[in-house]
This record gives structure tokens, sequence and C-alpha cells, in this order.
């Protein structure tokens, strides 16, 4: 059995917040508070709403960008950096009397302070310090303004206050190292970047301007008070065989008043602030871009204003408000409700809006927006922030091909497609077998939530070119319109379609380059490689269309849709039964990967949670799979991926035996797939198993941030497994599904509030200790504020509405224009 199975009593839930050396949760402020900088690694956190914006870590470390961080940078950041997460948004504060200089967020000078704090919040992050009596803050965000907005831009606030019993003389030197726009040029072409971009300080906007000769796009850094020197150039600002640390300007306390004719562009303003003890003051600097300079004026005067700053950051915070406001829980576990109260629905958002692209982890300069990945991510965001999943639905519509597959990723400024991984194997197919898919599933969630049911008629272009060219003739438009009927209908029908027509020997889809595990490369060009996983995964997706059509008043189309889903359970359960539990896929030579007979990659976790999910298994195979999974995957930090790993290059998976025994898709704690697990396990009524799965992923309580090193207040995509000497360590936080999926799993499966064509289902699976939780959503206009008692064992539901009890467990909708609607359900058997 497996040695790495929780004991029993890891599961239970604390009813306090958790809090760990490095800081703790604030409810309060709904935010997240770092109490020393110098965390395991930099903490992240996003600045802006999904157009301008950027990354900055707790001690300012960061960069930003508009709309595109390959395509349209701002700014410049250096990943793999020795000191690590540099350069940022700084400030260097010194001492006229003494010639003593600080960082006002830590970095990058890194002497001791007296005090750090910094508040990572809802789209700010707000730095204070405390050295020798002068004490600084500076909070950074980004005003809301429209998508149209010609020249966004962010704001610096800086407050400094003397503390001390003397008067202070403050030299401020502020800095950012400006990018080439072309993010990508910036880091692989210097002999051109380095010679188009200049930048001069400019009298008239009180700004440092950046930009080139042959393009408007300009990049501007201002202040609110004109500032008494400045510099442009890197070089002068740092010096010859110096470091950011110790730049010569500021250690001699004097700006070099350079402008960078070419080479590497900055910005930095120099103001001198004389302070008397107890006196404040602030400085406002404006970092931006637009292709119309013409408007830098007006912004930088606007912010000239502190209650224009004022009404920007009230306006940033009823945004956010508003988000989170559509769902809020109280429940009996203090991290459970944290979580669902702010920072998970808050990763969701910032998912959606930057997908796999720009993150600690990811550079913003290699893969664009994935299509499966922001399709999941949709499905954590539609409650709170419907509109903005339907204009990126039909984005990601926009990338699919008349015969129904899509592109893997794109670049959301210029739409320019590729096919990701795939791209590098030119004999392997180019397209993954489950991008598609995910597209219906979300688009019907999207409907169940919204009753927007016009959506599915808005026309979406087909992308050009990229016919596969493997479909087989007389298949090609099963079912319905593929590739003529423009529609979201249409396309959704195109996707079905490609899945059928894409089919292996067995009747299962066809692997493609991969399914949703991208390193799992079994098609080798034969065309006979097969994903069982995808078939679930198509389950799913055909029985929430069927769903659909059965809503539409469409029966026969309904039972059409259940036909195929049936046709594909049955072949499922004909070629992929294991004995205890599913296989994973067949491989190129049409051997199954993922069963008991093979020495490595015996059990996958997602067959396991799907054949649940797609409604595939009978219930005692489906208990059987869960348990096996259960028992050969557990580990105290989440199920793995896959047990035992490879150890070694095997070309029958290819990409998944590249990373070593426990990193990773290679029998880590892939988060995102765990997630899947827990709505499995509460789909199955098992309340208890699935809280197990949650906690043991909440990134609020995790047990030991020195060995998980990432963000504790956000999700990260994989944990390094049990067969891996760092076991436990988390990567690559934020950017993950299982933000989405947790979320999802929680909201939907273990509280079991979950949207449907018809009313709100109220059908919780909570753990058997929690005496009930309570819950406010807001659903199609109206505000549900449910409470949810237990009364017993079991799971059944009674529900009463507005004090009349109703049979079956969906609150039908109610009459249009209803305000509110007061739920009680009473669980128990
Ligand atoms: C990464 C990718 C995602 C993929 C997953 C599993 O998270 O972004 O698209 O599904 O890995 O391989």
């Amino acid at each position: 059995m497996n040695p790495h199975a929780p004991k029993p009593d890891d599961a239970v839930g604390a009813t306090a917040l958790a809090a760990n050396p490095y800081g703790y949760y604030d409810p309060s402020t709904r935010e997240y508070v770092i109490t020393r900088p110098d965390t395991p690694a930099p903490w992240i956190n996003y600045l802006g709403q999904g157009r301008y914006g950027g990354i900055i870590s707790n001690t300012a470390g960061g960069f930003s960008f508009d709309r595109d961080p390959r395509n349209r940078r701002v700014s410049r950041y250096r990943y793999n950096s020795l000191p690590p997460d540099q350069p940022g948004r700084y400030v260097y504060l010194r001492r006229k009397d003494t010639g003593e200089y600080w960082g006002a967020t830590w970095q990058p000078v890194r002497v001791p302070l007296d005090s750090y704090e910094c508040r990572h919040g809802a789209g700010y992050t707000k730095i204070t310090t405390e050295r020798k009596g002068t004490w600084a803050e500076i909070l950074y965000f980004v005003p809301p303004t429209p998508p149209d907005d010609p020249c966004p831009a962010e704001l610096w606030v800086l407050r400094l206050a003397n503390n001390s019993q003397s008067t202070q003389v403050i030299q401020v030197f502020s800095y950012v190292e400006l990018s080439f726009t072309d993010a990508s040029s910036d880091m692989h072409n210097l002999d051109w970047s380095q010679h188009i971009l200049s930048s001069r300080y400019d009298e008239g906007r009180h700004a440092i301007v950046a930009g080139t000769r042959f393009s408007p796009t300009t990049q501007f850094f201002g202040s609110d008070r004109p500032p008494l020197g400045y510099d442009c150039d890197r070089e002068a600002f740092v010096g010859p065989y110096r470091g950011l640390e110790d730049p010569a300007v500021v250690v001699a306390g004097s700006p070099s008043g350079s402008e960078a004719p070419r080479g590497n562009n900055i910005g930095s303003l120099y103001h001198e602030l004389c302070l008397e003890p107890g006196e404040e003051a602030r400085i406002v600097y404006v970092l931006g871009i637009t292709d119309t300079p013409g408007d830098i004026t007006a912004v930088t005067e606007r912010y000239r204003d502190p209650a224009e700053v004022g009404l920007a950051l009230e306006a940033l915070r009823r945004d956010w408000e508003a988000y989170f406001e559509a769902f809020s829980v109280q429940t009996p576990d203090a991290d459970t409700t944290a979580m669902l109260n702010c920072w998970s629905p808050r990763q969701c958002r910032t998912a959606l809006h930057w997908s796999r692209f720009v993150s600690g982890y990811e550079t913003g300069l290699g893969r664009g927006i994935g299509t499966r990945d922001t399709a999941q991510d949709a499905l954590g965001v539609v409650n709170a922030a419907p509109g903005e999943v339907a204009s990126r639905m039909e984005q990601l519509w926009g990338v699919q091909f008349a015969d129904g597959h899509t592109w893997h990723q794109f670049f959301p400024l210029t739409g320019e497609g590729g096919p990701g991984l795939a791209a590098e194997r030119p004999t392997w197919p180019r397209w993954f077998c489950d991008d598609h898919l995910w597209l219906v599933i979300a688009t019907c969630a999207y409907l169940k939530e919204t009753g927007d049911y016009g959506y599915m008629e808005r026309r979406v272009a087909y992308a050009q070119e990229e016919a596969v060219g493997s479909r087989r003739a007389g298949q090609g438009s099963e079912p319905g319109h593929a590739g003529t009927d423009d529609t979201i209908w249409g396309h959704m029908m195109a996707a079905l379609g490609f899945t059928l027509a894409n089919r292996g020997p067995h009747g299962l889809p066809r692997s493609g380059f991969s399914d949703w595990d991208d390193t799992l490369n079994v098609d080798h060009g034969s065309g006979l490689a097969e994903s069982v996983w995808c078939a679930m995964q198509f389950c799913r997706a055909v029985l929430d269309v069927a769903e659909l059509a059965d809503y539409l008043g469409r029966p026969e189309e309904a039972a059409r849709f259940r036909g195929m889903h049936d046709e594909m359970a049955d072949t499922v359960n004909a070629c992929a039964w294991d004995g205890s539990w599913y296989a994973r896929c067949f491989d190129d030579d049409g051997r199954l990967v993922g069963v008991s007979s093979e020495a490595r990659h015996r059990i996958n976790l997602i067959p396991q949670s799907w054949c649940v999910i797609g409604e595939v298994a009978p219930l005692e195979r489906a208990k059987l799979a869960m348990a096996s999974a259960h028992d050969l995957l557990g580990t105290p930090y989440g199920p793995s991926l896959m047990w035992p790993p490879y150890d070694g290059g095997d070309p029958r998976v290819n990409g998944t035996s590249t990373f070593p025994p426990g990193a990773k898709e290679n029998g880590g704690i892939f988060c995102h797939a765990a997630a899947w697990s827990v709505v499995a396990a509460a789909q199955l009524g098992d309340g208890d198993r699935a809280y197990e799965y949650y906690r043991q992923l909440l990134p609020l309580s995790r047990p030991d941030v020195e060995r998980s090193v990432v963000e504790p207040y956000v999700y990260c995509q994989n944990i390094c497994g049990p067969a891996h000497p760092q076991y436990g360590l988390g990567r690559n936080a934020w950017l993950t599904g299982a933000a989405a999926w947790m979320y999802v799993a929680v909201t939907q499966w273990i509280l079991g509030i979950r949207p449907t064509h018809g009313g709100l289902r109220i059908a919780p699976a909570i753990p058997s200790a929690w005496p009930g939780f309570s819950a406010r959503r807001l659903f199609r206009g109206t505000w549900y504020d449910i409470t949810v008692r237990r009364q017993g064992p079991g799971s059944g539901v009674s529900l009463t509405v507005d004090g009349r009890p109703v049979p079956g467990d969906v609150v039908a909708l109610p009459a249009p224009g209803t305000s509110q609607v007061v739920v009680l359900a009473a669980l128990g058997d």
C-alpha cells in the first residue's frame, strides 16, 4: 500500500485562521500581510484589471505591460537573475546629512529596516517600512479605466513621514527600467533594440518619455511634483561595474541628468523633501504607455490632484468588492471561509486575465493565452464576472478552425495563434484532443449561470487554414453544422464533431499531440494512440449539451447527444477498465498506459475522477476507481497525478518521462488534477473525502511555508511528490487551472450550490463534522441567502424557499424582478 497516505486525522479542519512565520491573512481588509521581506521566494501580486498591469512582489520587484507582456511591454524584469526578483518599481531613500541610503521597499539595497510590512490586496500592493525614524509607504495600483483608454497608467503613491525628533532632509530617487515594447527583441535582439529606444526628460510634461523614431508608442514616467533632477540612462545612473544595490547616483546623492539616446533606458526622477518632526509628504509617480503622446500631460496632471488619486483607488476597491460580493460564505473552517471570500475568486479572475502567460514563473515572452487553460479559468469567474467570460469566450471561439479543433494558444493583442509545444514535432499531430471540448463545457457553464441563450446566436468567424486532414470522409460535419455555421452553437457542434471524427481503433478520441496532460505524448504519428480521459471529458461535454437541448425544448437533439454519451461511455467501459481502476490511454502501439500490468505509471489519477465527472462509470466501479486512487496516490499534500513515476526517458510517453521522478506530471501533485478529485468525491456524496483533499491543498493552511516556498494565498500548479527529494515544494503559483477548479469544487460540489438551466441547485456534500454553513450568492440578478443545517447523517436535502417547503433540490427561477430569495436547506437522511 501507499506509504505516503495521510493519517486519518490530517483532514480535520482548523477553525482559526492560519498564520506562518512570514505573514497572515487579514480578513478585515482582504489583504495578505507579509511581515518580513525575505520570504522563501518573491511572493507576488497582480496589478491591473486584465488590461494595463503587471506583477509585483512583496519587495516591489516586477514589471508592467499593456494588454500583452510580449508585444506591449512597459518595463523590464530579469528572470533567473541574481540577486533575485529584480528590477522592479523602486524608490531609493537617502539621508542628505549622513549619506545613508536604503530601499523604501527593502530591495534593491536590502539594508536592514526597523520595520517592514507588505499588504497584497485585490489589484494593489502597499509596502510600508521604517528606518531610523523615516517612515515610508508606497501604494502601487492601476486606476480602472475604460477598455479603450488610449493612455493607461499605474500609480505609485509614496508617503514619507519623519518619525524622529529632528529635521530630516530625504533625497528620493525613483527607478524603473524601461523595455523596448517588443519584449522579445528587448531580450534577444540587442543589436537592434539597444539602438532603437531613446528617452529624455520632457519639461512640459514633468515626465520622462521613451520611444522610437518609427512608432508613436511612448512610455512615460512622471511625478505630481516637478523633480529636481532625473536620469534616463541606466549606465549613468548605476555606474560601471556596480549594481542596483549601490548605484553611483544614489551613493553620490546627486542625479546626473542623463538622457538615453540609445542603450538601457530607465525612468529615474529625483526629489528632495525636508520634513520637520512629525511632518508627512507625498509624491505620486505615474508610469504608463500610449500611442497618442499628446494625452500624457492630461494623465500626469490628473494625478496631481489627490482627490483624483483617491477616486481612482475607490473605483478599484468598488470593482473588486462587487466581484467578491457575488458569492460569500461563512463556514466552520476559517481558512476555507477566508479563501472563498477573497483569494480564491481573486486568483480565478487573474488567471482568466493572464492565462499561463505572465507570472513569477512564466516570462510573458513565450506562450500567450492558452485555449484550454482560459476556457477552464472561465468556470471560476462566470458567476461574478459573466461579461468578462462572454467576451473572453468569444475570443477563444475565434481560434477554432472550421474542422472543430483550435489553436492551442494565442497572443491576445495580435491574435496570432500557435500549436504550442506541438510545433516542435512536425510529424506528430499538431492538435490537442481536449482544447475544443473545454470551450463547449465553459460555454454551457456560462449559459447555465446567466440564462443568456442569445449568446449561442453570436457569430464568430473561424480561424483560417490549419485543417488537420485526418478526419474520415463522410464524418466531417457530424453532429451538425461543423465549419459552415459560425454561430457559437455552430462552433460547439464543430467541436463535438472534431472529436467524433478523430477516433482511434477502439472508438476513443485520438490523443493528438496530447490531451489535458501536455507531457503525455503518446501519438507519434501512427494515429493509433487514444485518450481514455478525453473520452470521459467528451462524455461530460456532450451531456452538458444534452441538458441544454432539453432546456431549449429540443428533446430529439438531446436524445442524440445522450446517445453519443452512452456510446462513448460503453466504449470506455469495454476497453479501459483495468479491474480496480481505469487506464489512462492507449499508446502508439495500442498498449494501455496506467494499468496494473505496467512497471511504471500503473495508475493515473484523472480517469478515476473523470469517470465520475463524465458520468461514465457504473456506481460501484466509480467508487472502486476513486478508492484505488486514494490508496495508491494519496499524500498529505493532496493526491499525486500518477504512480510509480518514470525514472529516465521513456519514448512511449515522451514528455512525462523527461521530468525526474516526483516532479510535475511525472508523479508530482498536480493541483489542477487534484481539484477534480474533490469534485468527484463530492459528486459521489463523500463530503469527508472531498473536504480532506480540499484541505490538503488549501493554500492558507499549508503547514510549512519554508518547505512549500510559494505564496500561501494562492494555489500553485504543482507540488513535488513523494519520489522527489524536495517533496512538498510548490512550484508555479497563481496561473493554474487549480484556481478555477478548486473554486468550482468547493462552491458547487462541497457547498453544492450549482447553477442549472432551470434554477439554483442546493446539493451539499459537506464534511460530516460540519453543522452547516451559510452563503449569499448572486444568480441571474437575484440574491440568494442560503443557510444549510445538518439535521442528521446522510446527504439528502429538504428545501424551504422563502418559508415554503419545495420538492427536490433546485430552487426554481423566481419571478422577474425578485431581488432576494431566502433558502433554508436541511441536510440529512
Ligand atoms: C499546465 C498547462 C495546462 C496543462 C497542464 C497539464 O498547467 O498550462 O494547459 O493542461 O499543465 O499538463
